[in-house]
C-alpha cells in the first residue's frame, strides 16, 4: 500500500549494529580469497552464513572476522556497511567496534584501525549522507581482564567518533558486575554506556546491567517484559532499549514476530528503539524491520516517527549533532 511504502521510506536512526556483524557474506568471502583463508565452514552452499542458534552464531562471527586483518580492511568494511544502511534510509547509525578484532587490545594498533574507520565514516557522510559514531565494545565471554584492554582503548580514543562503551558476547557467561572496573573507567573518560542484557537471560540480568554498571541504554533488554515491576522501572527511569526484533527471531529468542514483546514494551511507556544487530547474518535490513513491525503490530507512520525521535534523543553523539539528526 501507499502508507506502507511511505513508512519504509521514513528516515531511520539505528543505535545497535556490530561492525563485523554487518559484513555482507560476499565481502568476507572476497577477503578470504584474497588472503587465502579457508572459510568453508562459515558459509552455506548458497553463500549465506551457516549457523543455528546463538553460540554457533558467535563462533561463525568470530571465524568470519579472521579475514579482517588490516586497517584498510576495516575501512572497506565501514564503507560497505554505511552505504548499505544509507540505502535503507538510515541517516544516523551507531556501531559497536571492537579492539579485540582490531589489534587484540593494543592501544597503538587500535588507533590505526580507528583512524581507518573514521575515514570511512567521513567518506560515507560525504558520499551517502549518513552520520555515524562508534561504541567501543568489550566481549563478555573473553572475560573481565580482556575487557579492561578494550576499555583502555576506548578511554584513550574518546572523541568526535568514539562516544560510547558497551559489552556484547555470550550473556550466559559471567555477570555484569565482573565488568564494573571497565565500565567505570569508560564513564570517567566521558563515554556513554550500554550493555547487552536480557537477550538470553531474564529480567534480573537487565536489573544488574542498570544497577551494577550504571548503563543508560540496554542492548536488547527484551526479557525485561517478563517482570511488570521492571517494565515500570525502565519507563520511569527512561532507560532506552536497543531492540533488534529480527535478530531475536532469527536466533530463536522468540519463536516468531507475533510473540516479540516490543509492542507491549512500547505501550507500557518504555523507550524502545529499533535496530538490525548483525543484518546479513539475520537476513534483515532496517527496511525489513520496519516492514515486519508494520505488518505484525499495525504500527503506522506516527509510531515509527516517534521511535526515530526517541532513538535520536538516545544517541551517544554530541548535543549539536543530536539536534541535527531529525
Ligand atoms: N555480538 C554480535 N551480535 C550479538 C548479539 N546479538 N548478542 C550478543 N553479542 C553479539
Ligand atoms: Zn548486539
Amino acid at each position: 500500500s501507499e502508507e506502507l511504502a511511505a513508512i519504509l521510506d521514513l528516515p531511520k536512526v539505528e543505535l545497535h549494529t556490530h561492525y563485523e556483524g554487518a559484513a555482507p557474506p560476499a565481502f568476507i568471502r572476497g577477503l578470504a580469497q584474497e588472503k587465502k583463508v579457508d572459510l568453508s565452514k562459515v558459509f552455506n552452499s548458497d553463500g549465506s552464513y551457516a549457523f543455528e542458534g546463538f553460540v554457533p552464531f558467535l563462533r561463525v562471527y568470530e571465524a568470519a572476522t579472521t579475514v579482517l586483518q588490516t586497517p584498510e580492511d576495516f575501512k572497506r568494511l565501514g564503507l560497505a556497511i554505511l552505504e548499505e544502511a544509507a540505502s535503507n534510509g538510515v541517516i544516523y547509525m551507531e556501531s559497536f567496534v571492537s579492539p579485540d578484532f582490531c589489534g587484540g587490545g593494543d592501544v597503538s594498533a587500535w588507533r590505526e584501525y580507528l583512524a581507518a574507520m573514521v575515514e570511512a565514516a567521513d567518506e560515507a557522510e560525504r558520499d551517502f549522507g549518513i552520520v555515524s559514531r562508534g561504541i567501543v565494545t568489550c566481549i563478555r565471554h573473553e572475560g573481565p581482564e580482556q575487557a579492561k584492554t578494550a576499555a583502555l582503548c576506548a578511554a584513550e580514543t574518546v572523541g568526535d567518533f568514539i562516544t560510547g562503551f558497551g559489552m556484547g558476547g555470550d550473556e550466559n557467561i559471567g555477570a555484569q558486575r565482573d565488568f564494573k572496573y571497565s565500565f567505570d573507567m569508560a564513564r570517567e573518560a566521558g563515554l556513554r554506556l550500554t550493555t547487552h542484557a536480557g537477550e538470553w537471560r531474564g529480567p534480573q540480568e537487565v536489573r544488574e546491567a542498570i544497577q551494577d554498571l550504571g548503563v543508560e541504554r540496554v542492548g536488547h533488554g527484551v526479557r525485561a517484559a517478563e517482570d511488570p515491576a521492571l517494565v515500570d522501572e525502565l519507563a520511569e527511569k527512561g532507560i532506552v532499549l536497543e531492540i533488534c526484533p529480527g535478530s531475536n527471531v532469527a536466533l530463536g529468542a522468540y519463536p516468531d514476530w507475533k510473540s516479540h514483546p516490543i509492542d507491549m514494551l512500547r505501550r507500557a511507556g518504555v523507550k524502545v528503539t529499533v535496530s538490525t544487530d548483525d543484518p546479513p547474518f539475520f537476513h534483515t535490513t532496517m527496511r525489513d524491520e520496519y516492514l515486519n513491525l508494520a505488518n505484525t503490530f499495525g504500527w503506522d507512520a506516527a509510531v515509527f516517527t516517534d521511535i526515530a525521535k526517541a532513538s535520536a534523543n538516545a544517541a551517544f553523539c554530541d548535543e549539536a549533532t543530536r539536534q541535527n539528526i531529525l
